[in-house]
Formats: structure tokens, C-alpha cells, sequence
């Protein structure tokens, strides 16, 4: 059946929305009996979670002391700029914090025990997003899970090198990485971690140059069985990304072998649009690929971006918008499976379970879609989606905090705003009806 008529038919369905009510609640009651074993956020996340959602201004000077941190080499330059961000006093700062800047005012505490303490802090964070610093980690980490039933995408922290050394470093460590798992193994690439000269504005001489260390990654996954993504970061690198995957499938010997993966995200505008040159394109070159769903990490940057260019904004602007887009993608996607494998990457109730509807509705094998969500975040919808049956993988980054700062920021950006699923409480207090809203201007999420 053509993807537009099953599209059609999709639409169409009265009981579409019933279902997904019906999923979506039988979800939720899933994920609360699961929620009162499992903890989501360990309690330093929370606290410093909670503050910084306090204040619009503390979250901003938070993330941008964050940002720097890296690039901050003596523990004398870590007091001054913590000091410089967080001048005032009156700042409701976490109590480990608030000791550690006021002791080291009047000289009681050295500059190397402050930076201790922030560096200690900041690692209890990000050791819930972050699943371990070195490669034997993975290994245990993908053992735990699959005792769960769930399977795991490992990231190598890293992205945007500033040299072809370091882009060099990073394809090895996959290389090795992909070598330990197997198999079983599952790996995220992100494009611009490829090659210091990731440049938009020369798309096909870009994708060559990273195309050089995929190749390696890729041949590596083709002889143990794995299978490789490439992320998808800045609207900018979007059509370079695609570039890039278009080349691997299309290299001798090597594209027609490799198990590859992209990602769509439904807040840029034209995603509807790019997921039909996507589709149009595998059809022509006899193609497959799993398309991994998601609604995008880096609205933030692309409004401010864009605002302070001058340009239009490439993404929604309401958030309900993009969840529309997601749902009319998923069913895209999965209308499409003879050509795409479909992956739902949410941790967001609603998505998951339209899309377990529009599988149903499509009598797909539960096989056929894999849902997706990020280490650290919603366990108990994990568990909820495993207990009915569907194929889960867990996204989780490995590696070094200094070059992991930015996805730390961004889960924590994800984690702190308002009108994130993960932050409605939606296992304590939030009512089914609200989670389960459709989405619209009058509906769900609707800011
Ligand atoms: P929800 O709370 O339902 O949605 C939050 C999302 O809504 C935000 O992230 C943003 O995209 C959107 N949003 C928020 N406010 C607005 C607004 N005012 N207007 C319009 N849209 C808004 N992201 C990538 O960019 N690239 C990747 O490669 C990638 N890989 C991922 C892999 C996995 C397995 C998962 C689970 C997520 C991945 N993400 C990736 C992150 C993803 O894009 C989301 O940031 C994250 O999943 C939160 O969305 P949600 O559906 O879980 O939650
Ligand atoms: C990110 O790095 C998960 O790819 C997503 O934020």
C-alpha cells in the first residue's frame, strides 16, 4: 500500500485518538507503579535542578558558568569565575556552593578546595546523564540494561573539534568502542566531532572530510554486526549530515552493508518537508535507514541564534506545534517502514503512546518500531514501555565530563524548562487528561 494512502487511512481513523488515550493511560499507570521503585533524578540533581529553575537569571548564570568551566584551567580561575557570576549575596545557591564561595571570601578555604568542590558537584550532576567516563563502563552499562530487556546506543562524548587530531581521537575511541560491544553494539556519531571543518557553506567538500573517519567507524560496525546513527545537531549541519549518510550508502562495497541511522527532528519547520526528500531519495537508490524521531535539543540556541543574526527562525516557535509535527511524522515514518526503520525517541507519554496507536493501527509487528529515550531520564517510562511488550533502547553517553559540558547543559536546559513533560510531575500530580492532551492551540502543551 503506497505510504500516502496508509497516510490517509491513518488520518482518517476515528478510533486513532481513542487508542492513543486508551495507551496513554494504560502508560502512565505503568510508569507510576514502576516510578515508586525507581528513582528518575538522584537527589544533588534535583536540588540543583530545582534552583535553577527557581530563577531565570540563576539558570542562565548557572549554564553559563557551566559553559566555561572546561576551558577553566587553575582552581584560581575557577573561585574567580564563580565569584564573577555569582556575586551577590542573597543567591539561593545550593548549600555546598553557597559554603564553598562564602569561606573562600575571607580566605578560610584555598582556591583548590573550592574548585574541588565545584568540579565534585558538577560530576554528581552529570553522573545521571552521563553513563560512565571510560569504554569498559559501556560494557557494563549495556550488561545492566539487557537485563531490563533494553537495549543501549552509546555516544562518545565530544562534538564540534577544533583540530583533525582530536577528530581523529574521537573516530578512534569508536573504532574501539564498537570492537568491545559487538554485535549487540549500537553506536551515536555526532557529524560535526568528524572533522574540524565542518562547514556548512561547503556542503560536499565538508561530508568528504568526515566521510574519511566514518568510513572507519562504519566498516568496523559492518564486520562485528553494529549498527551506527549519525545525530542531528544545529539546524545548519542538517543538509551536511544528510550529505554525509547519502555518501556511506552510497560507497562501494560498504552502503549497501552498513546499518545506518539518522535523526529527524520535528521542531524545525521544515521537517515535514525534509522527510519527504528523505523518503524520495532512498526510494530512488534502493536504500534503507533507520530514521530516529525526535523533537530537537537545541531550540535555545536556535532562537537566540537566529535572533541575533537577524535570520528567520528555523524552528517552532510553540510547543505544541512541534509535538504536532512529531505525531504526524511518526505516522509518516511508520506508514513508511518497508523503508525506514521507525525509531520514536521521547520521553514525552502522549508521543509514545500516538505512536504505539498508529503501529497498532498499521498492524505493524511490535518489532518493527523501537522506542528510544536518554540515560538518566524517565526510567519509569522505560519501564512502563518494556512491561507492554515494545522494543526500548536507551541512548547513553560515555566519556569525559570537559568535552561532555555541552550535552550536560542541554539535558539540563531539557530538565529545567517549563514546559518539559519530565518536569509536570506527571507521576505525582498531573492529571492523565492534561498529559494526554492532544496537541493543538487549545490542547496539549499548548505554549
Ligand atoms: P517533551 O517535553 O515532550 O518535549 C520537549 C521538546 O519540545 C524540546 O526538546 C523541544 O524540542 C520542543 N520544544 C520545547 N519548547 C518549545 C517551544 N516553545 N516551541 C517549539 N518547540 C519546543 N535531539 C537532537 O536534536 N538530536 C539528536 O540526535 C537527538 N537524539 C536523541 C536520542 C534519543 C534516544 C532521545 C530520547 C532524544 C534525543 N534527542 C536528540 C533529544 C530530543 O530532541 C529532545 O530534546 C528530548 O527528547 C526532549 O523531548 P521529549 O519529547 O522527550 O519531551
Ligand atoms: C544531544 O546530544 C541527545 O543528541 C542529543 O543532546
Amino acid at each position: 500500500m503506497s505510504e500516502h494512502r496508509v497516510r490517509v487511512r491513518v488520518e482518517e481513523s476515528v478510533s486513532l485518538e481513542a487508542r492513543t488515550q486508551a495507551i496513554g493511560r494504560e502508560l502512565l499507570a505503568r510508569a507510576k507503579q514502576a516510578h515508586a521503585h525507581l528513582s528518575s533524578l538522584n537527589r544533588w540533581t534535583t536540588q540543583l535542578l530545582r534552583w535553577c529553575l527557581a530563577d531565570p537569571h540563576v539558570k542562565s548564570q548557572v549554564l553559563r558558568f557551566l559553559d566555561c568551566l572546561p576551558s577553566l584551567t587553575t582552581p584560581r580561575a575557577v573561585v574567580r569565575h564563580l565569584r564573577e557570576y555569582f556575586p551577590a549575596d542573597g543567591w539561593r545557591l545550593p548549600a555546598a556552593l553557597r559554603l564553598g564561595v562564602s569561606l573562600t571570601r575571607p580566605g578560610l578555604l584555598t582556591a583548590p578546595a573550592v574548585s574541588f568542590m565545584v568540579h565534585q558537584l558538577v560530576e554528581q550532576v552529570a553522573q545521571q546523564f552521563i553513563a560512565g567516563a571510560r569504554a569498559e563502563d559501556a560494557v557494563s552499562v549495556m550488561q545492566r540494561l539487557a537485563s531490563r530487556g533494553v537495549r543501549v546506543s552509546f555516544d562518545v562524548l565530544g562534538e564540534q573539534v577544533t583540530s583533525e587530531a582530536e577528530a581523529d581521537r574521537y573516530a578512534r575511541q569508536y573504532v574501539e568502542l564498537i570492537s568491545r560491544l559487538g554485535a549487540a553494539g549500537h553506536v551515536s556519531v555526532k557529524p560535526s566531532a568528524l572533522t574540524a571543518q565542518f562547514d556548512p557553506l561547503s556542503v560536499r567538500e565538508s561530508a568528504a572530510r568526515a566521510l574519511g573517519r566514518l568510513r572507519l567507524i562504519a566498516q568496523r560496525a559492518v564486520e562485528v554486526g553494529a549498527a551506527v546513527t549519525l545525530d542531528m545537531e544545529q539546524v545548519e549541519y542538517r543538509e551536511l549530515t544528510l550529505e554525509l549518510a547519502k555518501q556511506l550508502l552510497q560507497e562501494p562495497g560498504l552502503g549497501e552493508r552498513v546499518r545506518l541511522g539518522v535523526v529527524v527532528q520535528a521542531y524545525v519547520s521544515d521537517a515535514e518537508q525534509a522527510v519527504t526528500d528523505l523518503l524520495d531519495w532512498l526510494a530512488q537508490h534502493r536504500r534503507r535507514l533507520a530514521v530516529r524521531l525526535v523533537k530537537g535539543a537545541y531550540w535555545d540556541y536556535e532562537v537566540a541564534h537566529a535572533l541575533q543574526m537577524g535570520w528567520a527562525v528555523p524552528v517552532h516557535r510553540r510547543k505544541w506545534q512541534t509535538d504536532r509535527t512529531f505525531e504526524r511524522l511518526t505516522e509518516r515514518l511508520l506508514a513508511s517502514s518497508s523503508m525506514v526503520r521507525p525509531e520514536i525517541a521521547s520521553h514525552n507519554l502522549r508521543s509514545i503512546a500516538h505512536a504505539m496507536a498508529v503501529a497498532e493501527e498499521l498492524k505493524l509487528p511490535k518489532d518493527t518500531v523501537e522506542f528510544q529515550l536518554l540515560y538518566g531520564m524517565g526510567d519509569a517510562i522505560q519501564a512502563a514501555v518494556a512491561s507492554l511488550g515494545w522494543p526500548v533502547r536507551v541512548y547513553a553517553p560515555v566519556g569525559e565530563l570537559i568535552p561532555g559540558m555541552a550535552y550536560l547543559v542541554r539535558r539540563i536546559l531539557e530538565n529545567t524548562a517549563n514546559e518539559s513533560f519530565l518536569l509536570q510531575d506527571f507521576l505525582e500530580t498531573a492529571s492523565a487528561d492534561t498529559l494526554m492532551a492532544p496537541p493543538g492551540p487549545n490542547g496539549g502543551s499548548h505554549g
